[in-house]
């Protein structure tokens, strides 16, 4: 089976191929072609992600990927036997453009349409960078611009939300952090190499949570720290130049209370489901000082630990691969299914 897959959950336009059986059991399906248009110079004038630009971005971008993906992999529409879309969650704007591409072929090529979810996705991808091993069942942690969430996965489509952040992702915050130093966007890349210079101990920021048996993650509390640290409290606004021996312990100390409560909430969330495996996807996974922080700690309690190559761990379409799955399992969507914005949640339990 030869299955297109298409992401345009936020500002990444993404398509890939995948090779898989349609059948249950478990095949990892083959990755053979993937490619994102990144829109991060569109983007950057503003320091963060403009939902109007982000949509109109992925009109223009979203049949060249798609060709492309088709041409890199060598095969052509009419070897496409299903198409798989991220439908949630998402800007609603930039997931329209990716589900409308997906239904116009799958009604075109009459071959079956799968929604997928994006961060099922994620963690999937997991599975996608080791495909010899078992990721599943596993403790499922998403750190990216958009998303910073603990999952209780038993399969790859049997994932349920343990809790996530009720502000800011860790992505947004290391990239409104980096705004307010004055550094580039994205934010993570620019706070990390800043804080090579700077000394993590420098300001004790506060790690929300990190004592609370709650799955929950805030990080709005650290920004506003950092800009006191950087201003003093109830000043008025306006630019202020750090020194750079400033900047690099700002960013130092930013970093390390981000880590330091990602670190803690996937300890504690796989010491209350009892998993011994741990993966872990988005863009934030690059930062080299949580996978140091988080190698040692997951070593010391002897799970096994999964973070996928980059390409893998940002936005891209291969990880809706996991569509192949759905597909087995008879979880094909009608022509009239629809996007969503938010995360697919637990329900919360009946009165009694
Ligand atoms: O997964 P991703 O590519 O896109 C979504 O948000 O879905 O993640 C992008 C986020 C941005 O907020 C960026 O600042 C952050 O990941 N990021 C990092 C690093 N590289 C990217 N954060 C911390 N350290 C990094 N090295
Ligand atoms: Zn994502």
């Amino acid at each position: 089976m030869i299955l297109l897959a298409i992401e345009t959950t936020c500002d990444e336009t993404g398509a890939a191929v995948l090779e898989g059986p349609a059948t249950p059991g478990f095949v990892v399906p083959r990755i053979l072609s993937s490619v994102v248009s990144s829109q991060i110079g569109l983007h950057q004038p503003f320091g963060g992600v403009v939902p109007e630009i982000a949509s109109r971005a992925h009109v223009v971008q979203i049949v060249p990927m798609i060709d492309e993906a088709l041409k890199r992999a060598g095969v052509g529409l009419k070897d496409v036997g299903a198409v798989a879309v991220a439908t949630r969650p998402g800007l609603v704007g930039s997931l329209v453009v990716g589900l409308t591409a997906a239904k116009a072929l799958a009604l075109a090529l009459d071959v079956p349409l799968i929604a997928v979810d994006h961060l099922e996705g994620h963690l999937y991808a997991c599975q996608l960078a080791h495909p010899d091993l078992e990721v599943y069942p596993c403790v499922g942690l998403v750190v990216s611009g958009g998303h910073t969430s603990l999952y209780s996965c038993r399969g790859p489509l049997d994932c349920e939300l343990l809790g996530g952040t009720i502000d800011d992702a860790a992505g947004e915050a290391f990239d409104k952090v980096a705004s307010l130093l004055g550094l580039g966007y994205p934010g993570g890349p620019e706070i990390e190499r800043a804080a090579k210079a700077g000394n993590a101990r420098a300001f004790a920021f506060p790690r929300s949570f990190l004592r609370d048996p709650r799955l929950a993650f805030s990080f709005s509390g650290l920004k506003t720290a950092v800009l006191y640290a950087l201003r003093g409290p109830n000043q008025e606004r306006g630019a202020v130049e750090p020194t750079p021996e400033m900047t690099a312990d700002l960013a130092a100390s930013f970093q390390e209370a981000v880590v330091d409560v990602l670190v803690a909430k996937a300890r504690q969330a796989l010491e209350q489901t009892g998993m011994r495996r741990l993966g872990v996807g988005g863009g934030v996974a690059a930062n080299g000082r949580f996978r140091e922080k988080l190698g040692a700690a997951m070593e010391r309690m002897g799970v096994e630990t999964f973070i996928p190559p980059l390409s893998l761990c940002t936005d891209n379409a291969a990880m809706a691969g996991v569509a192949l799955l759905k597909l087995a399992a008879g979880q094909t969507a009608e022509l009239d299914v629809d996007v969503a914005a938010g995360l697919v949640r637990p329900k919360p339990p009946r009165p009694s």
